[in-house]
């Protein structure tokens, strides 16, 4: 283990999945951090040397004033939220009002995620481009808005639901289906009991994230996330099962359209309505064949699988940029980027996305790192370590990601080091990066 630097900075990362291995696996090769915690962290965090996890889950009210604790008495610089959990709890609430430096928007801000109604009044209200919507309560109102709209048709539940809210419904049948499931038959439970239907619209996808510091925004390198469990884009849909950076369908004019479209007119739509916006924000992107953008949903924070290979490809101090964001500074600094591609494939476990098994071991993890090989490494995410093994927790496994001079040769070297990883039950896509093929 390397000597620790005396007065370097200690950071929080908040979260446990593949996202917040890769968030702290970057700060870690900040020259000023001297240790990061994890909250609660996995399996993966637990073996890096620096990297040091805490048993606490922050998407509750006690949990946050646990982490509230832990940075109050280790003297955390400055602590960076991973999931929506925390947010939507009001974790940055806390920290603020303890004058504790961290970096993710307000409860009230979360809205933009954790209500998907919420969401779309303030993109109608702002112009932002985005499907024509309603909103329903009453299932018998819900379905007759369908009738009248017809398939294909979008049936989304208002609150959090971990990626499975979402029914792109190709058939008026599924359409009501997905309504009484969501209002008649609870689903979803409080998440579903309002739900947003929407129309569907074509094109492909890009996930296109940005830090703001209420006024000012710097964009991430754009990426793109592989939605449906099975090769093809076929099956359920996920939290996502792979993503790469850069995303070719994010063209410079893609790029200029989607900050001066969605995402600056979110950043002034919501000062205007006195929720300054700070922290993550994530546009997920439908760009049609003309060049025309439009807004799927927001996220007020990074992608999971996205963050992997942005990551990997960051080559500025992410202290550096977390702390012009807390600061009002993001219109003085800039990002460097790796001009290579980064491309991570997630490992996930049996019975992902419905029920996912736990308990299963994982086999061919090298013992004391997480590098598979040279500039491949597994981001963990359902993992726990116990003893001398790696057993999966949780949906979502590994997330092994490679830099390469190409989407191929990426993609080659993610494959190449996931032939010595296996667990029982292991489901993986064969296909991430094909778009960009
Ligand atoms: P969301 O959580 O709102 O991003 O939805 C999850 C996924 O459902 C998206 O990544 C898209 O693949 C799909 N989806 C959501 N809204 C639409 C829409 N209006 N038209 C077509 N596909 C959609
Ligand atoms: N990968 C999609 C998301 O993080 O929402």
């Amino acid at each position: 283990m390397p000597e620790l630097s005396n007065g370097g900075l200690k950071i929080l990362v908040v979260g446990g999945g593949g996202r917040e291995h890769a968030i702290a696996w970057r700060l870690l090769q900040s020259p000023r951090v001297q240790s990061v915690f994890v909250a609660p962290g996995n399996g993966g965090t637990a073996r890096e040397p620096r990297l040091i996890n805490v048993p606490i889950d922050g998407s509750s009210p006690e949990g946050i004033s646990a982490l509230v604790a832990l940075v109050e008495a280790e003297g955390i610089a400055l602590t960076v939220v991973g999931p929506e959990g925390p947010l939507a709890a009001g974790i940055v609430d806390a920290f603020r009002s303890r004058g504790l430096r961290i970096f993710g928007p307000t409860a009230a801000a979360a809205q933009l995620e954790s209500s998907k109604d919420f969401a779309k009044a303030f993109m109608t209200r702002h112009g932002i481009p985005t499907a024509a919507y309603g909103t329903f309560t009453d299932a018998a109102a819900a379905h007759a808005y369908v009738d009248r709209e017809g398939a294909p048709i979008v049936i989304k539940a208002d609150g959090l639901a971990a990626g499975k809210g979402v029914v792109v419904a190709q058939t008026l049948a599924e359409a009501h289906a997905a309504i009484d499931e969501m209002l008649v038959g609870n689903r979803l439970g409080g998440a579903g009991s309002r739900v947003v239907i929407e129309s569907f619209l074509a094109g492909e996808e890009a996930s296109f994230i940005v830090l703001a510091d209420g006024e000012h925004v710097l964009a991430l390198a754009p990426s793109q996330d592989h939605k449906r469990l099975r090769d093809g884009d076929q099956g359920p849909n996920t939290g996502g099962m792979g993503a790469y950076s850069p995303a070719p369908v994010v063209t410079p004019a893609v790029h200029e359209r989607a900050l001066r479209e969605i995402i600056l007119p979110a950043i002034r739509g919501m000062a205007a309505d006195g929720i300054p916006y700070t922290g993550f924000l994530y546009a997920g992107l439908m760009i049609d064949p003309e060049g025309q953008v439009k807004t799927l949903e927001f996220n007020c924070r990074l992608g999971d699988p996205e963050t992997q290979p942005i990551m990997a490809r960051l080559q500025s101090d992410l202290v550096e940029l977390l702390e012009a964001g807390i600061d009002g500074r993001l219109d003085q600094v800039s990002a460097q980027w790796n001009p290579q591609v980064a491309l991570g494939v997630v490992l996930a476990a049996a019975g992902y996305p419905e029920s996912p098994r736990k308990g299963d071991p994982i086999h061919g993890l090298p013992l004391a790192s997480n590098t598979l090989a040279p500039g491949v490494i597994a981001f963990h995410a359902g993992t726990q370590s116990d003893q001398d093994q790696v057993l999966t927790s949780g949906g979502r496994v590994l997330c092994v990601t490679a830099l390469g001079d190409s989407v191929r040769e990426a993609r080659e070297r993610v494959y190449a080091a996931i032939e010595h990883l296996d667990f029982d039950g292991l489901q993986m896509r064969r296909d991430i990066g094909y778009r960009a093929l």
